[in-house]
């Protein structure tokens, strides 16, 4: 989907993706001091508002402006300040070595594209700082239920992996690279399935 198509979709007073975290990324960044934060992709906002109101000081960045206005409305409504950028991220360089936490939340990008992004996310990330990446996975086509069925804009751990590796610094290390799991309730007699993620953990030795 391109940004117009993004803009479209985020057109609504509710919050498509709603206004609390995603699920996985609390215990992700539990253990971490508050410092620079990047929210590739951001969306509405609501990973990015949820760290800035946990101490971190936080650049969002994503290519719909509509996404991006929800996001600015999310931020006022909880009393912190966020740096937000509308900009293409396949594109958009911004800092480099700068920031404590680095993530990417359910960004489904064909495989150029995703390569370029990640070398800039690890390109961004300060000496230390953690790198956290969520996607829905491949193998969810088969085996899972929703996310996108285009199998080109779906990546594994391994692909993350080997493009962190080799668009990012030369001391980045993979912590975790594995699939994860998420109940998904169902409108029919299926009731709860599970959606398959890929997780991908770094940091920067
Ligand atoms: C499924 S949403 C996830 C939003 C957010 N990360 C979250 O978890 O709430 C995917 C987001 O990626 C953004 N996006 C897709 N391709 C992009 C690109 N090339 N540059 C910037 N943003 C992009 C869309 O605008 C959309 O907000």
């Amino acid at each position: 989907m391109d940004a117009n198509e993004w803009d479209h979709r985020y057109d609504t007073a509710a919050y498509v993706w709603h206004t609390e975290p995603n699920q996985f990324l609390p215990a992700l960044i539990d253990d971490l001091a508050p410092g620079r934060a990047l929210d590739l992709a951001c969306g509405e906002g609501r990973n990015a508002v949820w760290l800035a109101r946990r101490g971190w000081s936080v650049t969002a960045v994503d290519f719909s402006e509509v996404g991006i206005e929800k996001g600015r409305r999310l931020a006022a409504e909880s009393d912190v300040d966020v740096e937000w950028v509308v900009a293409d991220i396949t594109t958009w360089t911004g800092r480099s070595e700068t920031y404590d936490l680095v993530i990417i939340f359910y960004v489904q990008l064909p495989a150029d594209e995703r390569a370029a992004m990640l070398g800039t996310a690890a390109t961004a990330l300060a000496p230390g700082g953690r790198f956290v990446m969520v996607a829905h996975d491949l193998s969810n086509l088969d085996d899972g239920i929703g996310g996108p069925q285009d199998p080109t804009v779906l990546p594994t751990p391994e692909l993350i992996r080997v493009d962190l590796m080799s668009g990012g610094p030369a001391d980045l290390v993979i912590d975790r690279a594995e699939l994860i799991s998420r109940a998904v309730e169902t409108e029919t007699d299926d009731g709860t399935k599970q959606a398959i993620d890929c997780l991908v953990v770094a940091h920067r030795g």
